[in-house]
């Protein structure tokens, strides 16, 4: 029975987590729950998998909630996420948490010896080499949610990674494929949240739409498989159906393909190196019919050339970049901002910034929380 501590059960990579221990009650039980400010989902969550302990993100729903299930012990914040990702009784840490906040509590798991299953790519690009260094440390297992990674990392197994020749992440492209800049300025936010593949949080949804996601998911590849981002290569690939491939230097490609449906790559994560069953169908060829390929458009979708960019240039630009897109993917959420304010404003504050090559996590916290002040108004 593997105990699972899960950052962000609420949100929709956690939600699917809790599909797939309540399918497989023998092999998994969840250690910890967490939800930033949904509480009702969270008091359900908790009525089904009676976690020890929860953290929710303030204290006066850590009290409220601790009177009504007091079998569960409530911790709130920051502080809450770090002890239950690094103090719990637990087998392995899912972080699922969005964004930036998700750093710290993996690096205190990592620190603590706790495995982790990583769905929060931004713990990679804001602070990959702190995080990586903690791993080779502490001798824990880091493994990917990301669907592409996750099927970079299948494409790997029983594979000297000193012959990869390139690591081809595929894109679908998002709802605005084919997009000319011109149509993206008039965009509205209903349609940049309406993914044709996948159905995901807000915040990486709006990621997939500017490209962003699959500039994180360079710079996650680069930290998780010690790859330089010039040999991580984007194709675009509308239909979802290869997650991603490995090219050796023999020119021989291997590629996991599957359905596009999350509980995949997360059940392999939480049962590597073994599989198990599930009630997903499979990739049904006939039906499906052509699987196609395109080249990504730089020049219009920008964030992908600034990840590019921020990948290659190191220190402190990947920090930058995740910052600015993260304030500023909120601002449009809010109807603060128009789409192409995105990448606009990323590419100003990249422009402007003052590198800094040398970090360790005290310095990641500052240069990002300087981000968000500025933009912040
Ligand atoms: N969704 C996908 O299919 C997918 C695929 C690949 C990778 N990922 C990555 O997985 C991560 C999670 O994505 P998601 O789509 O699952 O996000 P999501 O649906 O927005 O869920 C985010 C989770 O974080 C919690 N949270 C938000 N703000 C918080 C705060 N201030 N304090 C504590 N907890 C807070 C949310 O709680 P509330 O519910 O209370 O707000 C929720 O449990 C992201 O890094 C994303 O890039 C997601």
């Amino acid at each position: 029975m593997k105990k699972i501590a899960i950052l962000g059960s609420t949100g929709s990579i956690g939600t699917q987590t809790l599909d797939i221990i309540e399918q497989n009650p023998d092999l998994f039980t969840a250690a910890v729950l967490t939800c930033g400010t949904n509480v009702t989902l969270l008091g359900q969550q908790i009525a089904k998998h009676k976690p020890p302990l929860a953290v929710v993100s303030n204290e006066d729903d850590a009290v409220e909630m601790g009177k009504k299930y007091p079998q569960t012990e409530f911790l709130y914040g920051k502080e809450g996420l770090v002890v239950a990702a690094a103090k719990t009784d637990c087998d392995m840490v899912l972080n699922s948490l969005i964004g930036m906040m998700g750093l710290i509590p993996t690096y205190y798991a990592i620190k603590a010896g706790k495995d982790i299953a990583l769905a929060n790519k931004e713990t990679l690009v804001a602070g990959g080499e702190v995080i990586m260094d903690a791993v080779k440390e502490m001798n824990v297992r880091l493994l990917p949610v990301d669907s592409e990674h996750s099927a970079v990392f299948q494409a790997l197994q029983g594979n000297d990674d000193q012959e990869i020749n390139r690591i081809i992440l595929t894109a679908s492209g998002g709802p605005f494929r084919g997009f000319t800049r011109e149509q993206l300025s008039k965009v509205t936010l209903s349609q940049a949240l309406n993914h044709p593949n996948w159905k995901m949080g807000n915040k990486i949804t709006i990621d997939s739409a500017t490209m962003m996601n699959k500039g994180l998911e360079v710079i996650e590849a680069r930290w998780l498989f010690d790859v330089p981002p010039e040999k991580i290569e984007v194709v675009i690939h509308p239909q979802s159906i290869i997650h991603s491939m490995v090219e050796y230097t023999d020119h021989s490609i291997l590629a996991q393909l599957g359905v596009p449906d999350m509980r995949i790559p997360i059940s392999y994560a939480l049962t590597y190196p073994e599989r198990i069953k599930n009630e997903i169908n499979g990739v049904d060829f006939y039906k499906m019919g052509s699987l196609t390929f395109e080249k990504p458009d730089l020049d219009t979708f920008k964030c992908l050339s600034f990840a590019y960019e921020a990948s290659k240039a190191g220190g402190s630009y990947p920090v930058v970049l995740n910052a600015a897109n993260e304030v500023l993917v909120q601002q449009f959420l809010e109807g603060r901002i128009r789409f192409l304010d995105i990448q606009n404003t990323i590419e100003k504050v990249l422009q402007m910034h003052e590198p800094v090559n040398q970090l360790d996590l005290d310095t990641i916290l500052e240069i990002d929380q300087n981000i968000r002040g500025e933009l912040e108004v």
